[in-house]
């Protein structure tokens, strides 16, 4: 079991050290933990895949610095620098084309001849990044198709016996995946939900973006397999727009909760009440998702009964996780 680190100079200095070395280090970032490996080695990038299970045509994202680290692997255009002004560091990764010697290991990659690369607004990560003095790459520390960790301890749960260090930076506080935007194409297209919402990203371009990520269609060769209908899954199964529960059902709560019951029982027991926001904000319902879900999941429910989620603004994103989790149980 790898043991868990708080974040300190010295243990950033043992996990680049590590990284160089070709092992595996977990790390957090704004949105979710990470599993990182040294960007530029085969072997270390390979790893990952086999440590998370994950099918070897999907690629990673890679966290730099900046953009000036990100120009020296792919092609930063104009419209990539402005977004990268804009958003970077934080929850934003680029698909851009890989330059003709980019020194990324061709398996970050997924044998496509882009990248998606990112700047994570975390000190830890950044410090990470600047020992080690190359990209990172990174996908979610959570073995494939599970939902992602954004605290030490679900790295631990996870991967412990696959991760070689694990360093501690807290609860992610935003707790979604980083939006994806595609910038190779002719108009930008939206490949994830994430914090960042279109319009947003719209707004900085001045002109119209794609939005193309789809819950109802699953395609067996996504452009960004995190489309793929079987992600972020809990192992209990979920039942969506709940406007009650049933007897052995849990229930995950968004605002006030006054007209739920349990069906022929009267009021939801107060212990079987997991509020994403009481208030109903969805900033904080992002942030609390995955670790309300991790812990529902070792609470022995039949289901998870979800409250409706506004399918406005974040609220896309965080129902596109859930409508993810839940088909995947079908
Ligand atoms: O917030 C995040 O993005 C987190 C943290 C750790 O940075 N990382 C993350 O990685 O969510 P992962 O591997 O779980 O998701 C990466 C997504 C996948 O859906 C993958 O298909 C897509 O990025 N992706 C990576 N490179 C791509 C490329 N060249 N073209 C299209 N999609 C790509
Ligand atoms: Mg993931």
């Amino acid at each position: 079991m790898s043991t868990i680190y708080p974040t300190s100079p010295d243990h950033i200095q043992k996990a680049a050290a590590c990284l160089k070395d070709g092992g595996l280090v977990s790390f957090p970032t704004e949105t979710v933990y990470g599993l990182g490996a040294d960007a530029t080695q085969d072997s270390a990038v390979q790893r990952i895949f086999a440590a998370k299970n994950r099918p070897d045509q999907n690629p990673l994202i890679v966290h730099v610095n900046d953009w000036k680290m990100a120009r020296l692997y792919a092609e930063m255009d104009d419209r990539a620098k402005l977004l990268a002004d804009y958003f970077w560091p934080g929850p934003l990764s680029l698909i851009l084309n890989r330059k003709k010697d980019c020194a990324l290991s061709p398996y970050v990659s997924g044998g496509l001849t882009t990248v998606a690369l990112r700047a994570p607004d975390h000190d830890t990560a950044q410090q990470l990044i600047t020992q080690l003095g190359r990209p990172i790459a990174a996908p979610s520390a959570n073995r494939s198709g599970t939902l992602s960790p954004t605290t030490p301890q679900h790295v631990q749960n996870s991967l412990g016996d696959q991760v070689d260090m694990i360093l501690a930076g807290g609860k992610c506080h935003i707790g979604l995946e980083s939006t994806i935007v595609d910038m190779t194409r002719d108009v930008p297209a939206v490949l994830r939900a994430g914090f960042i919402l279109p319009d947003a990203i719209a707004d900085i371009l001045d002109e119209d973006v794609d939005i193309a990520y789809d819950t109802t269609v699953e395609t067996s060769r996504p452009h960004a397999p995190g489309q793929l209908l079987r992600h972020y899954a809990p192992e209990t199964p979920l039942r969506l727009k709940a406007i009650d529960i049933e007897k052995g059902e849990g229930l995950l709560a968004f605002g006030p909760v006054r007209f739920m019951g349990v069906r022929e029982h009267g009021a939801v027991p107060p212990e079987d009440i997991f509020q994403l926001s009481d208030s109903g904000d969805l900033t904080q319902a992002a942030a609390n998702l995955f670790s309300l879900l991790h812990d529902m999941d070792h609470k022995g429910y039949k289901k998870i009964a979800v409250m409706d989620i506004p399918n406005k603004g974040l609220g896309v994103a965080i129902n596109d996780r859930l409508t993810r989790a839940a088909r995947a149980q079908k």
